[in-house]
């Protein structure tokens, strides 16, 4: 067997590893296989495509270079999951995918560089099959790709990781200039496959950079987790054109997984918001909201750890829903704890879990999974919703829009619409959170001054521990 029919099963077998880790993700008794395909995956890709390349005749110092770049790579990559934190994850993804976006520029280039000299072998070669305007079109629509996702996501990173302001960037007539910049796209396209001249490519890239740049400067911080999930999109479709550029199928096929499942990624998280897809391209949410508005609230509520721990011992049912700040606190392994406590004292505990709880997806789920709470009481919040009424108790863990009323009973709140937990439809509801400040959103929650409210403040993960020996004194007495 030739190394080029190798590798081509290998590829194969690499496809179906990508589908399989895929299907694994989609659950979280299956994530941990999942994660295993996808590993074994890539490995085998890597694996085949050097042997490839090394098949291909390249000579030792390439060889050598590529492992130098294999070994650099590798080196960074583990560092970098190894100290990284589950809040950053984002802002790495995003980073992660300004690389593929690069990649994809780079591989652009250098296929237009290849056969600009009319009378290279691969020129005459594409020629004579009638796919000169071909590769033409992919290396100018592979480098628009990649140049707006390399872009995009270097600002995505940026504003995620706090270090520009998170606010939207409102240039007059933003829309205008995006769909401009599009139209220009369009027509420099036709252009470049009549007349390959290496100026039009040189346009097209700063061009694609401006409005990679633009396109995401102009979201808010609040839609970021959706933009990133946008370009993982992007980065999928950068890949499967340098796949066709570089005539390799596993990177078309992969491409075409990534920019799919992120495409699909991105329109369940718009609907968990309720927004729409094109608002979230078109900007402008996630505009910081000034202080808690001139509304009249009233008065809210305090209780300490004791008394929570009295009412838990008490309840018959308990619903936990966290949220950000139980992630930012780090406070799933007490809340596991507390979960298993009250178990064994005969009181039902559940979770509730918002699809946007957090600021990934499925943060919440990996890091109960974390905490080892059993999946079977960990439900979605379409499972729960309709329990919160004649549930004893809510805890609401470092959640806050989530469960913000106001989205289904204030139609004027930037928040309306959005689909929330019912937890004030419980008997009691406590909130665990540090301050009266707001959510994400940056929008008042109303639940926090309802009479079955009480605010238990100071950080989760001390607040929980607090609970916890309260609640183990009770048990001992
Ligand atoms: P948020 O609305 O972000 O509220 C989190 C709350 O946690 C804050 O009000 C904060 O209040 C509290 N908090 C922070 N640190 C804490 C700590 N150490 N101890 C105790 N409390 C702490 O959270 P959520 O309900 O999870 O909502 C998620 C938001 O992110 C939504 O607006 C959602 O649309 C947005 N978002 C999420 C995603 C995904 S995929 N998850 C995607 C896009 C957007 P204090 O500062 O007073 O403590």
């Amino acid at each position: 067997m030739s190394i080029a029919t190798a590798a081509s099963a290998a590829y194969i077998v690499a496809a179906l590893l990508f589908i399989l880790a895929l299907a694994g993700l989609s659950k979280h008794e299956t994530a941990r296989s999942g994660n295993t395909f996808g590993v074994a995956g890539m490995a085998l890709a890597l694996v085949a495509t050097i042997g490839l390349a090394a098949g291909g005749g390249i000579g030792a110092v390439d060889l050598a270079l590529l492992a130098v770049a294999v070994l650099i790579g590798a080196a960074i990559g583990l560092q970098r999951a190894a100290t990284v934190e589950m809040t950053g994850m984002p802002e790495l993804i995003a980073l992660l995918h300004s690389f593929v976006g690069l990649a994809a520029v780079l591989v652009g280039w250098n296929g237009y560089l290849r056969v600009a000299d009319a009378g290279s072998d691969e020129a005459r070669q594409l020629e004579s099959l009638g796919m000169l305007g071909i590769h033409h079109a992919e290396v100018f629509i592979g480098v628009f790709i990649g140049a707006v996702t390399f872009t995009g996501s270097i600002v995505a990173y940026l504003k995620l990781s706090a270090k520009i302001r998170s606010s939207p960037l409102m240039l007059p007539g933003r829309n205008v200039l995006n769909l401009g910049a599009l139209a220009v796209f369009a027509a420099l396209t036709a252009w470049f496959v009549i007349e390959p001249r290496l100026w039009l490519l040189a346009v097209v890239t700063v061009l694609a950079l401006a409005l990679g740049w633009h396109l995401v400067a102009s979201i808010g911080g609040g839609d970021m987790p959706v933009v990133v999930s946008m370009l993982n999109s992007y980065s999928g479709w950068a890949a499967a054109a340098a796949g066709f550029l570089l005539e390799n199928d596993l990177l078309i096929v992969t491409g075409a997984l990534v920019g799919s499942s992120g495409a699909y990624l991105s329109y369940i998280m718009c609907k968990a918001m309720n927004r729409s897809f094109l608002s979230v391209i078109a900007g402008g949410f996630g505009i910081e909201a000034g202080p808690a508005e001139d509304k009249e609230y009233g008065e809210h509520r305090e209780i300490n750890a004791e008394g929570v721990a009295e009412l838990l011992t008490g309840a018959d049912t308990v619903i936990i829903t966290p949220g950000y700040g139980m992630a930012v606190a780090q406070a799933q392994h007490g809340v596991a704890e507390l979960t298993r406590v009250l178990r064994e004292r005969g009181v039902d505990v559940r979770f509730g879990i918002h699809p946007v709880a957090g600021r990934l997806p499925g943060h919440m789920n990996v890091l109960l999974a974390e905490a080892r709470v059993p999946y079977d009481i960990v439900l979605e919040m379409d499972e729960i919703n309709d329990d919160f009424a004649g549930t004893s108790v809510v805890l609401v863990i470092g959640a806050n829009d989530t469960v913000n009323p106001a989205a289904t009973e204030d139609p004027s709140s930037p928040i309306a619409g959005m689909p929330v937990l019912k937890v004030w439809e419980a008997d009691q509801v406590i909130v665990f959170k540090r301050s009266m400040a707001s959510g994400y959103a940056g929008v008042q929650n109303p639940l926090f001054f309802r009479d079955n409210s009480a605010m238990l403040f100071g950080d989760a993960k001390d607040r929980v521990e607090d609970i916890l020996s309260a609640v183990r004194q009770v048990a001992a007495v």
